[in-house]
């Protein structure tokens, strides 16, 4: 059974929108683990755009489960990842104009760039994992820097726009799990998934992890809003109006 990493990103951007200190991103994490999720990821940006530096310093002191730090090469990001030696790190491609991570990392292109920062973190305990898409270079390339960890960019499955496209979507995420999990490495999936289109994935073989953020933030929101309106009714109606 596949385990489930919750991406708790987008509290901190609705927090972000007002530059307030609610939502807050450590207080949702800790609901997350309470309501069962195995870890909790958050992705330090160099333009913070919604985590900042004191969220994971709180994340890595608060939570029991395992802390996910989502991170680019970039060589202040990985000083701070040294620093703070969350249990695993996530290394994605990351460039100030996207809106979201858009693509996997080219492990091929900047080997020698991850084998520099990723052994620094390595040797102070930090477990590695690649966000990479489901390529057969990319596997052989992690294999070769001797990484343990992937995670499949899993948006081209999400966003292809016929069933058709889908289904040669989830063979490949197939195929390429089936590749990875002969040599070892520990497969994990995350980007674009929903309560529509996550239950496929969940049933490829040899998948360690599921990591989703934004539907289940916005589900938050489509489920709680209605308490949210009651509570603040009782609140605004001090006169019985
Ligand atoms: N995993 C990684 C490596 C990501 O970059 C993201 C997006 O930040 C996710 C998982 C979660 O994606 P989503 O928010 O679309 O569920």
């Amino acid at each position: 059974m596949p385990l489930l990493g919750v991406n708790i990103d987008h509290v901190a951007t609705l927090r972000q929108a007002r530059r307030c200190d609610y939502p807050d991103p450590v207080s949702a994490a800790l609901i997350c683990e309470k309501a069962g999720a195995d870890s909790i990821v958050a992705h330090l940006r160099e333009d913070r755009r919604h985590i900042n530096d004191n969220d994971v310093v709180r994340l890595r002191k608060e939570l029991s489960i395992r802390f996910n730090l989502e991170m680019s090469l970039a060589p202040g990001i990985v000083d701070i990842a040294c620093r703070l030696k969350p249990v695993q790190a996530t290394l994605v491609p990351e460039r100030r104009q996207e809106i979201t991570t858009e693509g996997g990392l080219d492990v091929v292109a900047q080997a020698r760039r991850l084998k520099a920062s990723c052994a620094r973190m390595q040797d102070k305990g930090t477990a590695i994992s690649l966000f990479i898409d489901p390529e057969q270079e990319q596997i052989d390339k992690t294999l070769e820097l001797g990484i343990g960890i992937i995670e499949f960019h899993t948006g081209a499955y999400a966003l292809a726009p016929t069933k058709a496209a889908r289904d040669r979507e989830l063979k490949k995420l197939t195929a390429m799990t089936a590749y990875a999990r002969k040599f070892g490495l520990e497969v994990n999936v995350g980007h674009g998934l929903h309560y529509q289109n996550t239950r496929a994935v969940a049933l490829i073989k040899g998948i360690h992890e599921l990591n989703i953020g934004h539907a289940i933030i916005s589900y938050a929101i489509d489920t709680g809003l209605f308490q949210a309106v009651k509570d603040m009714l009782a609140l605004a109606r001090v006169n019985g109006v």
